[in-house]
């Protein structure tokens, strides 16, 4: 009979595929397979992430709970950006676990299991062109990572510290895992990154053919079977005009863009060393919103950054009415430890803070209503990849909008002409046009 891994992932997409690597290593290597039941498993996974301090206070509790739960002889393992950063602390604090392997070290994973105890947080280890053995969560859609790691020096950023130098994966090796997940019926692929269109800056083999982004996007778009692709994140300093261009005319490319702002600022945003201006990134996002109509911008953003005025924050508010942005990730600044921000003595209140949060969550709500109303009785081509609980079915229109159906399980996988019915804030309900 095989082992049983039971695995808990926190954070973004990369950490999402780094466990799905994880699953995947230890299920042909070592003979494991994934349990939803904490008490039966032989290894416990933790996939942490780090760029905001809750679930990093949360961590230590969490795996107190799980030696409680954990059968007699059963390993823990902490996984990913804490497990970089804090490296052998993790022991002093919880010396129940058993081995701390950072988000670097994924391949690793086999090894960490065989001994009692085990350590690897190197940042500078290269695993870019490791093959990983194959799994995926979801059939319909494929996660496929272009580079590992953060050039940037965000100044609020843990990222750098925990998945350290940015380098390219080999575009060849991204094409062939793109043909085979289309092979396996993937007909959407989403390509990872934490600055995707920075690609091709540095590669692990210096002999590799030169190509940025674009160019990579072209090349994924010739995979027979794929039909449709997506990225995250790309950095608003490199959406140079054949970025744009790239992304506006290929046709297999979505219409979505996340846009992280951070902030409307211009002197903030040089606080946080993000490279651009409110000027630049309203140039790229309304340049974008012209050469295609149709897509929906995304963006994440930061108040209460050190130093944050009330002219910082309206400048913040005056960029959302000016976008309009179809979905925003917003979070109250999180000082971080090994980052400058955290050193930066002009820290905002934290009460200032939580009500500018409040003030920018209602006008997103606001703007939310306004777009949703105009999507009453459009048509949009919606990829339906899951059967919800409820028994609706779930996709995504080309430019990332949610949209429910009641429909039938065959139609899984399937690409449908919807008429929306019933447009709310955070999801459309339609119907199929036949
Ligand atoms: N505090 C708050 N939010 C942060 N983010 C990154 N670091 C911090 C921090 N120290 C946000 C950014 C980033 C997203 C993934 O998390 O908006 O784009
Ligand atoms: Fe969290 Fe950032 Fe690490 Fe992703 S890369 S898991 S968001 S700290």
């Amino acid at each position: 009979m095989s082992k049983k891994l039971y695995i808990e992932t926190l954070g973004c997409a990369m950490n999402t595929r780094d466990s799905e690597h994880m699953i995947a290593e230890l299920h042909d290597k070592e003979d494991y397979d994934v349990t939803p039941n904490i008490d039966e498993a032989d290894l416990i996974l933790i996939n942490t992430c780090s760029v905001r301090e809750k679930p990093v206070s949360k961590l230590f509790s969490e795996i107190g709970v799980f030696n409680k739960k954990k059968k007699e002889g059963a390993k823990i393992g902490v996984c990913g950006c804490t497990a970089s950063h804090l490296g052998d602390e993790v022991f002093k604090r919880a010396p129940e676990v058993n081995f701390v392997l950072g988000a670097r070290n994924v391949s690793k994973i086999t090894q960490a299991v065989r001994k009692d105890k085990f350590i690897s947080t190197d940042i500078d280890y290269d695993e870019s062109a490791y093959a990983f053995s194959e799994f995926r969560n979801n059939p319909y859609k494929a996660f496929i990572n272009i580079s590992i790691g953060c050039d940037k020096k965000c100044t609020y950023c843990i990222v750098p510290h925990t998945r350290g130098e940015e380098i390219s994966i080999p575009a060849d090796l991204i094409v062939n895992e793109a043909r085979k997940a289309a092979q396996n019926g993937a007909k959407e692929i989403f390509l990872l990154g934490q600055n995707v269109n920075n690609y091709g800056r540095r590669f692990s083999m210096s002999t590799h053919e030169k190509m940025d982004f674009s160019d990579l996007l072209n090349r994924v778009s010739e995979v027979e079977g794929v039909e449709r692709i997506r990225f995250t994140s790309p950095h608003p300093l490199h959406m140079d005009d054949k970025f744009l261009e790239t992304f506006v005319n290929n046709p297999k490319v979505c219409k979505s863009m996340h846009m992280p702002l951070q902030s409307g600022s211009t002197s903030l945003l040089e606080k946080m060393k993000r490279g651009y201006t409110k000027e630049w990134f309203l140039n790229r996002a309304l340049k974008l919103r012209a050469l295609c109509p149709d897509v929906s911008i995304s963006t994440d953003i930061i108040v209460g950054f050190p130093g944050e005025s009330e002219a910082d924050f309206q400048d913040t508010l005056d960029v959302m009415e000016q976008v309009k942005f179809e979905q925003i990730f917003s979070f109250k600044y999180s000082p971080r430890p090994l980052t400058k921000a955290a050193e930066f003595t002009d820290q905002v209140e934290s009460e200032v803070a939580s009500k500018r949060l409040q003030i920018l969550q209602d006008k997103q709500e606001k703007i939310l209503d306004e777009i949703s109303k105009t999507r009453l009785n459009k048509e949009y081509m919606v990829y339906f990849e899951e059967l919800r609980s409820n028994g609706m079915l779930a996709g995504k229109s080309d430019n990332n909008a949610l949209v429910q159906i009641k429909g039938k399980e065959e139609w899984l996988g399937k690409t449908m002409r919807i008429k929306i019915t019933n447009p709310k804030r955070l999801s459309l309900y339609g119907e199929v046009v036949f």
